[in-house]
């Protein structure tokens, strides 16, 4: 990363148990971007009603996203920790941003599509319209890098078709965002199953979150699917097989990973022995994370001292953007 003084921006929906693909595609990055930029890091609520319009579970997912964040390395005193629906400004730009927003381009957007399918009588506005509040979400801090895994990357070539809108009929208010991971490529961790990708709701036995319990990781490492073993050396690796390696290159030794790769090549592996190690290193990884979180989440007092704390650094940083963006919408009498 070039810029400095670049400001970083992401945001968690508290639609559930955090997973280990939040902590790769997103989480990990947060972390190490603390350090030296300007950043926001922010419980998306608002975005979890075009989902979940029941609330009656909002606040304790808020407080698990919070404190599962914290548990992972965020430190509050450096990042803007902060609640998306505190910061009202939010809700101004999503607005402005919605007269630039295309029906048709809304419409082709794949996650709308795919929860359009899977929640057919609820297809909402707010769903249509979720990568124009989550623009709005960035924006509003003038962001440039927003750390997210791999399924984020459509909704930030949005996000800069609408700033390119914006700058170009209002003037320069808006530098273009990017999606950003540390490594080379965005992050996708896979499902246990070999289905698809880890998930806060969907396929959540093939899920390893971050409050599971040992046994109940172990369970679900030891059920991910398996064969027989390549017949020939240096063969193919079918996609499942790949995807415990995968998941193998995130929490385990080099050794280890060395071990088994050498073991698939010459035929040798045993995909039970590889599976205990693969639990074991997860439970070494996992466990600390949700001792901590647990900690964190039953102090109400302290996350809340937090939220508020973060929500004024998150206000004033949208203050002074909505006061440009008024100027340049020529919204002053
Ligand atoms: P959400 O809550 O679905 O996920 C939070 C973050 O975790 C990443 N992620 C994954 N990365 C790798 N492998 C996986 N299996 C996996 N599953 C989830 C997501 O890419 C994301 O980075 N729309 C966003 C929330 C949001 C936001 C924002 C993000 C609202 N406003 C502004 C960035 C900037 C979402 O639903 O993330």
């Amino acid at each position: 990363m070039s810029n400095e003084h670049a400001i970083v921006m992401s945001g968690i929906r508290p639609t559930g148990f955090l997973h280990l693909g939040n902590y790769f595609g997103a989480m990990r990055n947060y972390v190490k971007l603390q350090d030296q930029y300007t950043c926001f890091f922010m419980v998306a609520d608002l975005h979890a009603l075009t989902t979940h319009p029941d609330t009656k579970e909002l606040k304790n997912n808020v407080h698990r996203v919070l404190a599962e964040n914290i548990a992972c390395g965020i430190d509050p005193d450096k990042a803007a920790l902060y609640c998306q629906s505190h910061v009202r400004e939010t809700s101004e730009l999503y607005l402005y941003l919605n007269m630039l927003a295309y029906l048709g381009e809304l419409e082709k957007t794949t996650t709308f599509k795919e929860k359009a399918r899977m929640q057919p009588d609820n297809v909402n506005a707010g769903l249509l319209t979720y990568p124009v509040l989550q623009t709005a979400d960035i924006i509003l801090h003038r962001a440039t890098w927003v750390p997210v895994g791999k399924d984020q990357e459509q909704h930030l070539e949005m996000a800069r078709n609408f700033v390119n809108r914006f700058n170009h009929r209002y003037g320069e208010v808006f530098p273009a965002p990017m999606a950003y991971n540390f490594g080379e490529d965005l992050v996708k961790v896979p499902s246990l199953d070999g289905t698809g990708k880890m998930s806060k709701s969907e396929n959540q036995l093939a899920t390893l979150y971050l409050a599971d319990s040992d046994d109940l990781i172990r369970k679900k490492v030891m059920k991910a699917k398996t064969d027989g073993g390549p017949t020939s050396p240096n063969s193919l690796k079918p996609d499942y097989i790949e995807n415990i390696f995968q998941l193998m290159r995130l929490v385990s030794s080099m050794d280890v990973i060395h071990h088994y790769e050498l073991a698939f090549n010459d035929c040798t592996i045993r995909y039970g022995d590889m599976k205990k190690q693969l639990a074991e290193d997860m439970v070494r990884f996992i466990a600390p994370i949700r001792g901590k979180a647990e900690s964190i989440r039953t102090n109400e007092t302290y996350l809340k001292e937090i939220m508020e704390k973060g929500a004024d650094k998150a206000r004033e940083s949208a203050a002074a953007t909505m006061k440009l963006v008024r100027e340049a919408m020529g919204l002053q009498y």
